[in-house]
Formats: structure tokens, sequence, C-alpha cells
């Protein structure tokens, strides 16, 4: 079996210094699908080709012509959860919200990049509404943002709302595991050849020289900027606002995408739902579970529901 070094890193300048300047022979061995297709390949020819096939599906200026897809999915979403609720009195969003993300996925792509969507955009949508149960203050302010938009342009607005609980509870905390090529020194630490390193996303968006009071959900602290999360994750460490797409060459090449069918579902729910807690209480947004590279909200076990999803606007049905 042999040993191998395990690094983890939580400092985002030590991370982009490690990830985005070092050559690093990502990934680790193949493991997962026989290091087929793009996510656990390694950085030879084929990565190369399978990295610029995805991105003729994925790259930001092909998302325009998914809108219509993931506007219909989203309809077909809430629908679901507002028939749900209707007829059990309260529902569990996690699979229909597993299903939107599948649907749209499966529209549009295929292979891994369906592994890579699935989990991750249905998991971020389910931190959305659980944290929305929490916050009606701010799930109301948001859904009079939207009826604002509606009422002077006629339809639903374009990309660009902040996804705020992406910082506050990362989707997939600790990413891809990347090896190291050969020994590397950085900043006095020393990478042994062979070493795997990951980023722990969790704890860098709990560190509090960058987010004061981290474990405070606080969509104030990102007000004002409307940078779509594609630019701001290739754009300069200072300008990032969350880490959760990971680094360098192999930086989640889906984040145009996902930030679509956030924004599209989320828009959605807000502009015909209210959501709420079940009578059982609030859902419990403090325990995480972790589920291969996703860490989400919802657990059987604990039964956490978000009841009276009902519809408040038949505007846009
Ligand atoms: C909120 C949603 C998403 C999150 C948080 C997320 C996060 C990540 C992370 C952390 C990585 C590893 C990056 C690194 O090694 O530094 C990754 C890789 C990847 N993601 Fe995403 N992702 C999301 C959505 C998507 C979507 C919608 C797609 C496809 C349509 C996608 C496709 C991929 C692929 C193919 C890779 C592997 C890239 C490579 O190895 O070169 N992801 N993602």
């Amino acid at each position: 079996m042999g040993i191998r070094n395990w690094f983890m890193v939580d400092g985002p300048v030590l991370a982009q210094k490690i990830f985005v300047t070092t050559v690093l022979k990502p990934r680790l061995e193949p493991i997962i699908m026989g290091g087929m297709g793009l996510a656990f390949s390694q950085p030879d020819e084929r990565w190369k080709v399978s990295r610029s096939a995805a991105l003729t599906v994925v790259a930001p200026r092909h998302i325009e012509k998914y809108i219509w897809i993931m506007r219909q999915e989203a309809k077909n979403l809430v629908t679901r959860l507002i028939q749900s609720t209707e007829s059990n009195g309260s529902v569990d969003p996690s699979q229909s919200l597993k299903l939107f993300a599948l649907n749209v996925m499966f529209q549009i792509t295929c292979a891994d990049l369906i592994l890579a969507g699935l989990d991750t955009v249905s998991v971020s949508l389910a931190w959305n509404i659980a944290v929305m149960c929490h916050h009606p203050d701010i799930q109301k302010k948001l859904a009079a943002e939207i009826d604002e938009f509606i009422k002077v342009n006629g339809h639903l607005p374009d990309l660009h709302l902040i996804v705020y609980p992406l910082r506050f509870r990362a989707t997939a905390p600790l990413g891809l595991a990347n090896t190291t090529r050969k020994d590397i020194y950085i900043d006095g630490y020393m990478f042994p050849k062979n070493s795997s390193i990951i980023s722990s996303m969790e704890s860098t968006h709990m560190r509090p020289e960058l987010y004061p009071n981290p474990e405070k959900f606080n969509p104030e602290r990102f007000m004002g900027n409307t940078k779509p999360m594609k630019s701001a994750a290739n754009g300069r460490l200072e300008d990032r606002d969350h880490y959760n797409f990971g680094w360098g060459r192999r930086i989640c090449p889906g984040i145009a995408m996902a930030e679509a069918q956030l924004f599209v579902a989320l828009v959605e729910i807000l502009s015909r739902c209210y959501v709420e807690p079940a009578s059982d209480g609030l859902p419990d947004i403090d325990s995480v579970i972790h589920g291969g590279l996703t860490a989400r909200p919802f657990n059987k076990s604990i039964l956490i529901y978000i009841k009276s999803i009902w519809p408040l606007r038949n505007i846009l049905k």
C-alpha cells in the first residue's frame, strides 16, 4: 500500500501559490472511472481535449442558450414542491432539487459533467432553502426586489443574484485532491513528491481575517458585489468572495453553468413561494452531512422538512 503524505491548505495566499503558480500532477491515481473523463484524469493530452470539449458546452458564452431549459426545469421544480406541500402538508425538497439539477444537466451535457454538476448544484440550492427558513427577513427582501424588477421590466431578472450561502456553507468542502509531481517548496513549507494536497474551502470560509464573524450568515457582507462568480474565481485573489470552485488550471469549468442554475431556480422559488420551516422546527443548518464530495444540510434521520411552500404570486404561472 505504501505511505502517502496528505496536506490540507486553508490559506488563500498559500493555496493560490500551490494550485495556480506551481505545476502539480493533478488528481489522485485514477481510482474513479479508471481515470477516464475529466475530473479524475491526469493532466495529459486526453485531459486537455476533455477540458476543451467540456468548455465548448459550459463556457460562459454558451450559458445564455441554456437559460430556457433552466427556466422550464425551475418552473417544474416549484410546481412539484407546491403540489407535494399541498397533498402532504409539508415537503422535503432535497429530491426535487436534485431532480432539477439532473434534468438540466441531462439536457445540456453528459458523462462526468453530470456527476460534477448534479450534487454540487442541488446541495448549493438545498443550503439556500435551509438558510432561507432561518432568515425570513432576507427572503422577503429578495422577493420584494424580484417583484420590483418584474414590475419595471415585465419579466424575471437575468443573472446577477449573489448566491449568499455558498460562503456560509461550502458545497464541496474539500474540493478534489491534487498530487505533487516533484518536491515543492513554498513559503517555508515542503511538500514531498507524490503528496496529496487538498484545499479546505470549509475552513478557508471560516477564517475571521477574511470574513469577520465568519459563523454569522450575513449577506450584507457581499452587498454591492455584482461580479459573476466566474470572473471573481478567475480574477485577483483579493477579489474572490468564496473559494467553492477550486483553483488554477483545474478550477471548476462549470462555474457559469452552476451560477446560472442557482440563479434561475432561486428566482423562480422566490417569485412564486414563501419558504417556511416544517412544524417540527427549523432545519438544522449547523450540522453538516458529508456525502462524497459535497456536504448537505438535509438528513432523513433527523427529518428536516420545509413546510408551506405556497404560491404567493400567480404573475408568472
Ligand atoms: C455549486 C456548484 C459547483 C461547485 C461548488 C463545484 C466545485 C468544483 C470543485 C471544487 C472542483 C475541483 C477544482 C480544483 O481541483 O481546484 C470542480 C471540478 C470540476 N467541476 Fe465543478 N462545481 C460545481 C458545479 C459544476 C457544474 C454545473 C459542472 C458541469 C456542468 C461542473 C464540472 C466540473 C468538472 C468537469 C470538474 C473537473 C475539472 C478538471 O479536473 O479539469 N461543476 N468543481
